[in-house]
């Protein structure tokens, strides 16, 4: 095991990281108790977050973690100071992990170059780059849905381009045996480069066709030059995951939204709330999966402190 260990992406994870992420992630969500972290962390978010920044919080606390919120406009990065000094000052406070967000593609993995030994990198999403935890709980909450990927033809629907957890997704997706990886939206919100083994679909109808899980995606306005592009009804009428459309997708079909959700855009509400969605099972999911994330990242086998 490498001294100090980060979670920065996937491919960086060997089969047996994966293998124990995966099984601990499903342990503690079927009861098991967590281990004890005597571990501080500190949440440095760049870009606005809900569901990722709670439940690392959530996580870190039913661990035993003392958690730390950073508020960006009231820190020292509004002096001036370079993450990777904040990152020193932090690690010199005897902090043992960060968690980033960050709006640029590629921050995490520079910043982990320089790092203080002995301080853990967690990468809570990097602009277009990578989300790890989510590609996690996203496979998590299938398998516990009684999907296993292997096989399995997966839909990748909307703002494919500038999304992490597409990313992110894919290639675990990939990685786990998935037979079919398919996505589809607008030309401009399409990856300019199609990943390997990765099929893009003209329609919603076509990507669909068929499929096992279906993952719709926010347009990410942030990350875009023009201003409130598309408008939300004629997004909706092309690329809006419908009732109907479920039809044409194998009976079983789940339905996967990272969020946050814009319904009426990405996803109609008959979608989001309806039996197939798995979208709040995901953000339970989420808790379970950063307890296992942060037990493995500090090194513990998962059994419970004396
Ligand atoms: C996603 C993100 O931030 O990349 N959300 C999340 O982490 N649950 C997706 C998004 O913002 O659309």
């Amino acid at each position: 095991m490498p001294d100090t260990r980060h979670l920065l992406d996937i491919d960086q994870l060997q089969d047996s990281d994966l293998e124990q992420l995966l099984a601990r992630t499903l342990a503690l969500a079927d009861g098991a108790r967590p281990a004890v972290v005597p571990q501080t962390v500190v949440n440095l978010f760049f870009e606005p977050s809900t569901r990722t920044r709670v439940s690392f919080e959530l996580a870190a606390r039913r661990l035993g973690m003392t958690v730390i919120n950073i508020e960006l406009d009231r820190s020292s990065s509004s002096k001036g100071e370079s993450l990777e000094d904040t990152a020193a000052t932090l690690a010199a406070m005897g902090v043992g992990a960060i968690i980033v967000r960050h709006p640029e593609t590629g921050r995490c993995h520079r910043l982990a170059a320089g790092l203080p030994p002995g301080l853990r990198l967690l990468n809570a999403g990097d602009g277009s780059g990578h989300h790890p935890s989510q590609a996690l709980l996203d496979l998590a909450c299938l398998k516990r849905a009684g999907i296993d990927v292997r096989g399995r033809a997966i839909a990748i629907i909307g703002d494919v381009r500038h999304s992490r957890v597409a990313r992110s997704g894919l290639g675990l997706f990939s990685r786990c045996g998935a037979a079919e990886l398919r996505i589809a939206g607008p030309d401009s919100l399409m990856p300019e480069v199609l990943p390997q083994g990765v099929t893009r679909a003209a329609s919603l109808d076509e990507a669909v066709r068929d499929a096992d899980v279906i993952m719709m995606l926010r347009v990410q306005h942030e990350r875009m030059d023009q201003q409130a592009w598309p408008d939300p009804a004629s997004y909706h009428a092309r690329w809006g995951l419908q009732t109907n459309h479920l039809a044409l997708a194998r009976p079983g079909c789940r339905v996967l939204h990272p969020g946050p959700i814009n319904r009426g855009m990405e996803i109609s509400s008959g979608v989001a709330d309806g039996p197939q969605s798995l979208i709040l099972e995901q953000v339970r999911m989420g808790v379970y999966a950063r307890t296992a994330i942060f037990e493995w990242l500090f090194g513990q086998d998962g059994n419970p402190a004396p």
